[in-house]
């Protein structure tokens, strides 16, 4: 691919589970891109609030702990599954990002006006340097909103759940797939109606339904886009 008038910001955004780090990590591997996947930094500061034996519900306290922790998303140094290398003050935290507790909690601390600022100043700082994929729930409306080129990419809750329940078990783990589609359908309800940044398609953001699409041809299509 030459890059002539390649989209230089990337932007994808969706419900939990939906493909974006698996899609946007093969798109910028096949781009040359960075990738940089937001959720995580929202995951580092549930992390550090659990680890730290906060109370999740003292808006004050997990605001200011955003502002002052120093978290770093950056490409991949293990080959062990993981999309990006996530580090809380020089720990490596990546697999702690995944605990079913921070899954639980992540949505709370996420719709916390100063937890997004903190955040989404960081992002924006960073994606604004261009070549890069970045995902989440706000790139394309809040982060990014002059992107070039925006991806919203969806599928059922049932079919979202069976991906996760797949990973899981692929990584040796056990799960319940009931579970999960229950707290996949609990994030997401807490992502679409929050007061700030709410998850949403952005109105120039082009919509995949991946429901009917493996992950082959779920890529080859955002792909396309980008020619
Ligand atoms: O991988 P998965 O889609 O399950 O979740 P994630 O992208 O790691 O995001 C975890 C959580 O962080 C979401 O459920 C949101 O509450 C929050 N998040 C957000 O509010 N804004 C973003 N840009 C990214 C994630």
């Amino acid at each position: 691919m030459t890059s002539s008038n390649r989209p230089s910001i990337i932007a994808i955004d969706g419900p939990a589970a939906s493909g974006k780090s698996t899609i946007g990590l093969r798109l910028a591997n096949a781009l040359g891109y960075l990738f940089f996947d937001t959720g995580l930094m929202y995951r580092a500061v549930t992390w550090l609030a659990l680890d730290h034996d906060m109370n999740l519900r003292d808006e004050a306290a997990i605001t200011a702990l955003a502002e002052r922790a120093q978290i770093d998303v950056v490409p991949a140094s293990k080959a062990d599954g993981r999309a990006c290398d996530v580090f809380v003050a020089g720990k490596d935290i990546t697999w702690e990002t995944r605990l079913p507790d921070v899954e639980a909690n992540v949505s709370v601390v996420s719709a916390y006006r100063g937890v997004r600022a903190a955040l989404s100043r960081q992002q924006r700082r960073i994606g604004k340097r261009g070549q890069i994929v970045m995902v989440g729930r706000d790139i394309g409306t809040v982060v990014l909103p002059d992107a070039d080129l925006k991806i919203y990419l969806d599928a059922s809750a049932e079919e979202r759940a069976k991906r996760r329940y797949d990973e899981i078990v692929a990584r040796g783990g056990s799960a319940n797939y009931h579970d999960i589609l229950a707290k996949v359908i609990e994030r997401d309800r807490i992502d679409s109606t929050r007061d700030v940044a709410p998850l949403k398609t952005a109105s120039d953001a082009i919509v995949i339904h991946t429901d009917k699409l493996s992950v082959d041809e779920s890529f080859e299509q955002v792909l396309a886009l980008c020619k």
